[in-house]
C-alpha cells in the first residue's frame, strides 16, 4: 500500500473513497466541512439522521453522496475539538482505513488532520500500522475479505513538511511489520536457524549481525541456553545484532527470549492452546525490530540486540526435569521444569551481553509466564527493574507510545524459593508469584548495570482487535515503547 501526503486542494475532486473527522457534537473539521458543501450537505443530512456525534472510535457511511466523486464517504468520530492530538488523528486514520479497507475502492483519501504536519505523519503512521496482513499462507481468501484499498492520501496543510515528519515513523512502522512477520510465521518456517537469517538480512540497513551456532556457544560456556535446545532437531542460535551511531558511548543492550515453540519439552504443556507457543520468540522478534527501526532511521546512539533463538521439545535427546547445568556465569541450576525454558535462555544471554559489551543498561523482553497474564491481562506488559530511574523511564515511553507497562515488585523474600537441594537454584518455585520468581531468576544473572525485565506474556499476541492500529495477531508489542524510550532518553535531540 502506498501512501501520499496531498494539499486540500487536490482533495476536493477525489475518487474512491474519502474520510473526514467529526467533533464530538457534531462540528465538521474544516475538510468535512468543505465536503458536505460539495456534495450538497449530504454529511450534514446523515449526521442528522443518526445516532452518531463525532465520539471518538465511532464513524458514521454515506455511499455515492450526489455532487462528488467518492463511491463512499465516512465521517469519523475524533472526540471534542480541544482534545484532537496527534494520538487521536492517528487512531482516527487507523479506524477510518480499517472501515473502507474492503469497499471496492483502490484510493482512500483521509481528510482530517491538515492542521500540523505532525498530525498528518501520525495519521499517516496509523493507516501504516492497521493495513499491516500476514496473508502469505492464504491461497483462497474471499473477494470481499481481501483489501482494495491501494494508495492512501493524507491531506496535509504542508505535503512536504508531512512527508518529512513520517520519515522516522515510516522506519517505526516497518520495524513493527518486520517484529509481526517474524512472530506470525509458523514454528515449521521459523526456526532458530531461519530467524538468523532474516535478522542477518537487516545488514543493508547498516546493523553488524553475528549469529553463534551451538558449537560457539559451548565454547562461551552458554550451556543454560543450549540446554533447553537440546531436544529439538533444530540448531540453537544466537544473534547478536550491533547498531553504531553513538560515538565511543557504552550501548544500549536488549535482549530477547526468543523460543520459536514452546512444547515444554519433556514437562510437556497441555495439547489445548500450544499452537499458541509459535509465538513465543515475541520478545527476540521485538527486539530485532527496534534494531530495525534504529538503523532505518539512523538513530544517534549505540545498541545491541541480542537474540536467545531456541526451540523447546521433548525428545530421546532432552533435557530432563532435574538435570543440573552449568551456567556461563558459573551458577548451577537445577532444572526441575523444563517448561521454565525462557529464563534460562536469557539467563545465558544477559550474563554474555555484560562480559561482552560492559551495556550503559540492559532490557529483556520475553513471553516468560503465563502468570503474568493472570495478573495484567492483555493490555499492560509487566516491567521488573533494579533501577528506579531506567523503570520511570520506560514507563513513560510506555504512556507516549501505547505500548503500556505497569510496574511489579521483584519481592527479595521470594528469592528463597528458588533454593535447591543439590544446586545454586532450582529454576521455578511455587505457582503463588510466578513472574515475580521468574524476574528473581533473571536477577541472579544480573551484576550491576541498570536492567529491566519485560515480561510480555500477554501482549505479544492480540486478540481479538482491540485498538484499530492492531489488528488481530502479532502486536509488534515493544518496538514502539524501546524506539519511544531510546529517542526521549538516549539520543543527543529528539529526532522526533
Ligand atoms: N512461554 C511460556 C509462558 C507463556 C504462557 C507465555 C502462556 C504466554 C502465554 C513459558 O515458557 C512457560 O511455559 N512458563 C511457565 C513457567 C512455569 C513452568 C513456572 C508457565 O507460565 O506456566
Ligand atoms: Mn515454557
Ligand atoms: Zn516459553
Amino acid at each position: 500500500m502506498q501512501i501520499e501526503f496531498v494539499a486540500p486542494s487536490d482533495a476536493e475532486s477525489a475518487s474512491g473513497a474519502w474520510a473526514g473527522a467529526v467533533f464530538e457534537g457534531g462540528g465538521f473539521s474544516a475538510g468535512a466541512a468543505r465536503f458536505n458543501g460539495a456534495a450538497g450537505a449530504a454529511l450534514e443530512r446523515a449526521l442528522a439522521a443518526g445516532p452518531f456525534s463525532g465520539a471518538k472510535g465511532k464513524s458514521l457511511a454515506v455511499v455515492a453522496p450526489a455532487g462528488v466523486g467518492v463511491s463512499h464517504a465516512l465521517m469519523v468520530g475524533v472526540g471534542p475539538e480541544p482534545g484532537f492530538d496527534e494520538t487521536v488523528a492517528e487512531i482516527a486514520a487507523a479506524e477510518a482505513y480499517q472501515a473502507l479497507k474492503t469497499c471496492g475502492a483502490e484510493l482512500l483519501t483521509i481528510n482530517l488532520a491538515q492542521s500540523s504536519p505532525t498530525k498528518s505523519a501520525r495519521a499517516a503512521l496509523g493507516v501504516s500500522l492497521a493495513a499491516y496482513r500476514f496473508d502469505r499462507y492464504r491461497t483462497k481468501e474471499k473477494p470481499d475479505a481481501n483489501p482494495t484499498i491501494k494508495t492512501v492520501r493524507i491531506v496535509a496543510d504542508d505535503p512536504a513538511a508531512a512527508k518529512a515528519a513520517f520519515a522516522p515513523l515510516a522506519a517505526l512502522a516497518d520495524g513493527v511489520a518486520f517484529t509481526r512477520d517474524l512472530v506470525s510465521e509458523p514454528p515449521n518456517v521459523l526456526y532458530p536457524e531461519e530467524f538468523a537469517r532474516r535478522v542477518q538480512a537487516l545488514e543493508p540497513l547498516g546493523l553488524a549481525v553475528e549469529i553463534l551456532g551451538e558449537a560457539e556457544m559451548a565454547k562461551l560456556g552458554m550451556n543454560l541456553l543450549l540446554a533447553v535446545g537440546e531436544g529439538s532437531a533444530r540448531e540453537s542460535k544466537l544473534a547478536v545484532i550491533q547498531w553504531k551511531n553513538g560515538g565511543d558511548s557504552a550501548p544500549l543492550a536488549f535482549i530477547g527470549k526468543g523460543v520459536c515453540f514452546d512444547s515444554g519439552g519433556i514437562s510437556l504443556k497441555p495439547a489445548e492452546g500450544m499452537e499458541e507457543m509459535k509465538w513465543d520468540m515475541g520478545g527476540a522478534g521485538a527486539v530485532a525490530g527496534l534494531m530495525h527501526v534504529l538503523a532505518s532511521r539512523k538513530a544517534k546512539v549505540n545498541a545491541v540486540g541480542v537474540l536467545g533463538l531456541v526451540e523447546n521439545m521433548p525428545d530421546g535427546k532432552a533435557q530432563r526435569p532435574s538435570d543440573i547445568v552449568v551456567s556461563m556465569s558459573g551458577q548451577t541450576v537445577e532444572v526441575n521444569n523444563t517448561d521454565a525454558e525462557g529464563r534460562l535462555v536469557l539467563a545465558d544471554a544477559l550474563w554474555y551481553v555484560q562480559e561482552r559489551f560492559k551495556p550503559r543498561l540492559m532490557v529483556d523482553l520475553a513471553t516468560l509466564t503465563g502468570a503474568m497474564v493472570v495478573a495484567l491481562g492483555h493490555d499492560v506488559a509487566g516491567l521488573f527493574s533494579n533501577d528506579d530511574a531506567l523503570a520511570d523511564q520506560l514507563l513513560k515511553a510506555g504512556k507516549a507510545s501505547r505500548d503500556e507497562l505497569w510496574r511489579m515488585p521483584i519481592v527479595e523474600s521470594y528469592d528463597k524459593n528458588l533454593d535447591s537441594l543439590a544446586a545454586d537454584m532450582k529454576n521455578t518455585g511455587p505457582r503463588p508469584g510466578g513472574s515475580i520468581t521468574a524476574a528473581l531468576f533473571l536477577k541472579r544473572f544480573v551484576g550491576d548495570v541498570p536492567w529491566a525485565h519485560l515480561d510480555i506474556a500477554g501482549l505479544a499476541w492480540r486478540k481479538p482487535q482491540v485498538v484499530a492500529t492492531t489488528p488481530e495477531g502479532a502486536s509488534g508489542f515493544g518496538v514502539r515503547l524501546l524506539d519511544q524510550f531510546v529517542a526521549d532518553n538516549h539520543e543527543p535531540q529528539r529526532t522526533r
